[in-house]
């Protein structure tokens, strides 16, 4: 492979990387945190030696590799590609160890070559959690290694066809200086593994540590070099746990997979819209709705609280919803429901731990403030689906079809939907259609 000596200038933040020496990121905006790197850069991988017409190249490796986890498959687009890179991402303690771990012991027991590499607990501790997961009898190999070096030379006698790195942030290489963990450590080992993965068709995957705002330590550099990268959402300490690609290189983004955590593991849900709804009628103030999540519709619960504020700022404060849209909602429920907030404390929530970044959220938010205030509750098996516009008028949402149908799925009776929607005829189940928000809440207050 041919290579090249480089000098650069890498942000310790966020991980871009610059060919002279700049004071401020223009990036992350953060200044005087670089590193300077004096390297050997392979340049490109899994060259092939000589350009060929794309008819002519080998397709040996196409065929996908189940994990066994019919939710893990999903949000990998279908299964493992070989030679793929895959990383994986979350808060401390969420279950990345556990999944792996137990996506690994599967495919070892189908009668491939497996290696688990942990550079964070020792072979005893991984055997524990193996025997808590029901898989410690597995030909799963274990190696507790942190040095790249080390390892490479093991999976180049050992030749698995799915390999994990437990976690990149704890690998180092000998041809560098700088601790494991630092970006050029991070880069480096990512880098050398990425040549590994392509040249052999082994499928690696990398566990990796999330920085306090919530992204992969070391970011833009890891997610560049990867096929796949899949997120841990939810409360660790909750029951359910959600895996979110949000990159992948062999299937659609946004894919979820939704697991529940239990003393054998990471179950797959089989019927998530159901985990995600609470029982027995809806309180003032709640709302259900429905989401599309990558090529799957799924119902949640969205809940809110509104009280008289004594504070001097009255606190807006919102979980699994943007920030920015409940202030938005709450200036068009001002504006067109005559809902005085300024004094108010507003918090809402969306029950279970899913983050939701559909407009179809819109509406059920605004009817779920409204209902709080005014303590009235949405009518029983009711759903409500649609985007407000700025105007105050009710938006349609992609895939209404698709929504609709799973509220019928699970015993909805009333789907408040916009008037411009595209609806099937479905019997048994009441269309309500809105065309403005004033409307719609006129109808809750009624
Ligand atoms: N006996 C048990 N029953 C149910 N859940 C358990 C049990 N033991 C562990 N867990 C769950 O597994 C989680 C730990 O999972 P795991 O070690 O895979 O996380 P991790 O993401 O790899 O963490 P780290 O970042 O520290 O390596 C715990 O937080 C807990 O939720
Ligand atoms: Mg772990």
């Amino acid at each position: 492979m041919a290579s090249k000596k480089t000098i650069q200038y890498i942000c310790e933040e966020c991980g871009s990387i610059f060919p002279h020496k700049v004071s401020k990121c223009p990036e992350c905006g953060v200044s005087g945190l670089f590193v300077v790197e004096k390297t050997s850069m392979p340049q490109g991988v899994a060259s092939t030696s000589e350009p060929m017409p794309i008819s002519e190249v080998p397709t040996k490796h196409s065929k996908r590799l189940t994990s066994g986890n019919q939710e893990f498959d999903r949000t990998l687009g279908g299964g493992m590609a070989a030679g793929s890179l895959i990383l994986i991402g979350g808060d401390p303690g969420i279950g990345k160890s556990t999944l792996v771990l137990q996506t690994l012991s599967t495919i070892a027991a189908a009668g491939c070559q497996t290696l688990y590499v942990s550079g964070e607990e020792s072979a005893a501790q991984v055997k524990l959690r193996a025997e808590r997961l029901g898989t410690a009898g597995s030909d799963m190999m274990l190696f507790c290694e942190t040095s790249l070096g080390k390892i490479l030379e093991c999976a180049e006698k050992i030749k698995p066809q799915v390999m994990v790195i437990d976690s990149i942030q704890t690998m180092y290489s000998e041809d560098l200086p700088g601790t494991p963990g630092s970006v050029s450590q991070l880069r480096e080992c990512a880098l050398k593994l990425m040549v590994y993965a392509k040249n052999s068709g082994t499928i690696t995957m990398l566990v990796g540590h999330v920085t306090k705002d919530g992204q992969i330590a070391g970011p833009r550099i890891l997610e560049h070099m990867v096929d796949t990268v899949a997120y841990f959402e939810g409360d660790k300490k909750g029951q359910y746990r959600i895996l979110r690609t949000v990159k992948n290189r062999f299937g659609a983004t946004d894919e979820i997979g939704v697991f529940e955590m239990t003393s054998l593991g990471l179950i797959p849900v089989q019927n998530p819209s159901k985990v995600f709804l609470q029982e027995g009628e809806l309180s003032p103030g709640s709302a259900v709705s429905c989401t599309i999540e990558g090529s799957r519709a799924m119902l949640f619960e969205i809940q809110a609280l509104v009280g008289k504020t004594s504070y001097a700022m009255p606190q807006r404060v919102s979980a699994g919803v943007e920030a920015k849209k409940l202030t938005i909602i709450l200036a068009l429920l001002e504006r067109f429901a005559k809902l005085q907030v300024s004094n108010s404390d507003v918090f809402v929530s969306v029950v279970g731990g899913l983050k939701l970044e559909d407009p179809g959220i819109d509406l059920p938010l605004a009817l779920a403030i409204v209902g709080n205030a005014r303590n009235v509750s949405l009518p029983p098996h009711s759903i409500v689906i649609g985007e407000l516009g700025l105007s105050g008028e009710i938006r349609s949402v992609s895939s209404l079809d698709l929504r609709i149908k799973e509220a019928h799925r699970l015993g909805f009776e009333k789907i408040v939907v916009p008037e411009s929607g595209k609806i099937p005829t479905i019997k048994g189940i009441e269309i309500i259609k809105f065309a403005r928000l004033e409307q719609a809440v006129g109808w809750l207050c009624s």
